[in-house]
């Protein structure tokens, strides 16, 4: 008897420390394959092997990316093939004009397999535009709606027929892709891009897109991350559910909503079964939160140069597997990177070599589960099923529990990722931390407008990020990364602005368009500078990043989606700045007559 009870109170402790291990160390996958041995993806040309490796390292092309989205000419074997032959004869691999030769034969694109498509439901003049007093804002949104003709994008017959030829995966409809060297569809992108082409009245695009997703569901058990194999491993934040209600209200269009609503549940069932933890809240009983979690131990191919090289740097005795299952799960979660995802203490602090994604609990991502309990839940009771409706309302009101519980913190009025290893919440400043306050995803006696009196004076007093000129940064950490000091991105910027709107304050409306003109004035200006949008904005210079592509391009999906979006909200309101002569071109055009003046001194003399 004894024995017997001892026996099973050392089994126990086991499990328990096996599980706490797992996050930890990373370890093994469900079926006992190591993590170092499982590519981004299955193709040995674009995920893993000895060419990928050779082309990347002998840098080809000046990213990593533009390799991996060219198509094959040939089959992977033929190329692969040709590749071991080259090798046998004595070619040397290692230098980049043998590899650039060898590229160039086999390869075509990149993006060559994506073919334009001229939306058959795009309109001249969508009625929204007459909403837009401000003459110059009124011709600027006309050409946001026009940008949505360079960017929808087909996936060519070729793919459909020969897909391991190609890393961009099979769909059925055409698509929008952000734009840039963004050349495929995106998950979380698209829910912005679809608030923008309902906006447009692009009914039959959505739908497509919709389709489209429930296909990559079907086929994956969830959505990707993007539109390529080597995304198919990770997915994204999840806004599929939220974006089928958005089409839902616009449309009423219930007889699409009943066919997709399977693929609904199983994108919502991958999210409870593959992506939770269990965490004791402040009230001592155990509440189920989602987590990102990606379980790939090697170099993403789109961006290999700069993971293999970190890598490399990481310190003795650190699982480089491991390191690159954060950096995919830091994809997953949409902030790559940020600070957010970083340690804050150890020799390598602060650097990407310290990434511990899968350790975070983000505040974000459990906002945005939230959203999705309450749209199923709407969605089941405009199909009828009141017992299912009734399912997913459970489901919100158990999810605003764990929150108060776990991520919100009393004192400074908002809500902050956990860590799962200090077994507590970091208290910084992410304009994630008020995502809730969007979704609405609070219970517990917490009234509106109490909540939303705390988070507005946490915002306001506790880190003053209301007072910048371009818009909210990120966070408050000068990191380098994209998703930190002082850059601000388009969708923080749609929820921060749509949870203030609707708050009972004056001063929480106000602060709503004070931000709505701060970052339409950014993107503005440097659409006025470049005749461009950009996927990230300096909220103090209200420019693109320094370090983005100089090379002007169509773009950005999502910052044209919200700007549509706030065009439309504040349309009576606004007034665009004057940023007249302010271009950009009138540096080259002072240097080109300059050099014309002394070409013709020259010719004289
Ligand atoms: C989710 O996890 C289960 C095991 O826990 C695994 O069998 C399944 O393949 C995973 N699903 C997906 C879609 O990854
Ligand atoms: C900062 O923002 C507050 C509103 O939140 C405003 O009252 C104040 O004037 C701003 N300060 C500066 C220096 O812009
Ligand atoms: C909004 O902006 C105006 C003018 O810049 C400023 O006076 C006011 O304090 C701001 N209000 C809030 C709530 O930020």
């Amino acid at each position: 008897m004894a024995g017997g009870l001892v026996f099973a109170v050392l089994a126990a402790a086991c499990l328990c420390s096996c599980r706490a291990q797992r996050w930890i160390s990373g370890g093994d996958d469900q079926d006992g394959t190591a993590l170092r041995d499982i590519p981004a993806c299955d193709s040995p040309v674009y995920c893993y092997g000895a060419l990928l490796n050779a082309v990347q390292s002998t840098r080809v092309f000046k990213d990593s990316k533009t390799f991996v989205d060219m198509s094959m000419k040939s089959s992977p074997e033929d190329i692969l093939g040709a590749f071991d032959n080259m090798r046998a004869r004595g070619q040397d691999i290692r230098s980049r004009e043998v590899m650039r030769r060898f590229v160039s034969q086999w390869f075509s694109g990149p993006g060559a397999e994506l073919e334009d498509w001229e939306p058959s439901d795009w309109q001249e003049r969508p009625a929204f535009l007459n909403g837009i007093r401000d003459e110059s804002y009124r011709e600027w949104a006309e050409d946001l709606h026009g940008l949505w003709k360079k960017l929808s994008k087909r996936v060519s017959r070729d793919v459909r027929d020969y897909p391991e030829r190609h890393s961009s995966m099979y769909v059925p409809y055409p698509f929008i892709i952000p734009g840039g060297e963004h050349r495929e569809m995106q998950y979380w992108d698209t829910y912005w891009t679809v608030r923008g082409l309902l906006l447009s009245n692009m009914l039959e695009t959505v739908q497509g897109i919709l389709e489209n997703f429930a296909e990559m569901v079907q086929r994956f058990g969830y959505v990707p991350g993007g539109g390529r194999v080597y995304q198919s491993k990770r997915s994204g934040p999840p806004l599929l559910i939220p974006t089928v209600l958005e089409y839902l209200e616009h449309s009423n269009d219930i007889t699409l909503i009943r066919s997709l609503l399977p693929t609904l549940e199983r994108e919502y069932d991958f999210w409870m079964n593959n992506r939770t933890v269990d965490i004791r809240g402040s009230d001592g009983s155990m509440h189920t939160l989602n987590r990102y979690h990606v379980l790939v131990g090697q170099s993403r191919p789109e961006a290999w140069r700069l993971d293999e090289r970190t890598a490399r740097s990481l310190q003795r005795g650190a699982d480089p597997a491991d390191f690159h299952s954060h950096v995919a799960t830091a994809v997953e979660s949409g902030w790559e990177f940020s600070s957010r995802w970083l340690a804050d203490v150890g020799p390598q602090a602060r650097t990407l070599a310290s990434i511990r994604t899968r350790n975070i609990v983000p505040v974000d991502l459990n906002a945005m589960m939230c959203l999705n309990e309450v749209a199923l839940s709407r969605i089941y009771q405009r199909a009828g099923d009141r017992r299912k409706a009734g399912y997913y309302n459970n489901a919100a009101a158990r999810r605003r529990v764990a929150m108060d519980k776990v991520l919100w913190s009393e004192r400074r009025g908002a809500w902050f990722d956990y860590d799962l290893q200090a077994e507590g919440r970091r208290d910084r400043f992410y304009v994630s931390n008020i995502w809730p306050l969007w979704a609405k995803c609070y219970g517990n006696g917490m009234g509106d407008a109490n909540v939303e009196a705390r988070v507005l004076s946490y915002l306001k007093q506790y880190t003053d990020v209301l007072n910048y000129t371009g818009g909210v940064p990120a966070s408050l950490q000068e990191s380098g990364q994209a998703w930190d000091y002082p850059y601000g991105t388009a969708p923080n910027h749609f929820v921060l602005i749509e949870a203030l709107s609707v708050s009972q304050l004056t001063e929480a409306k106000n602060a709503a368009l004070n931000l709505t003109r701060k970052w339409l004035e950014s993107n503005y200006r440097d659409w006025v500078h470049t005749g461009a949008m950009w996927d990230t904005y300096n909220v103090i210079t209200r420019r693109r990043p320094r370090n983005s592509d100089e090379e002007v391009k169509d773009g950005y999906g999502w910052t044209n989606g919200v700007a549509l979006h706030l065009l439309d909200k504040y349309g009576n309101l606004l007034k665009a700045p004057d940023v007249s002569g302010s271009r950009d071109n009138h540096v080259p055009t002072a240097l080109l007559l300059i050099a014309c003046l002394v070409s013709v001194l020259l010719t004289k003399l």
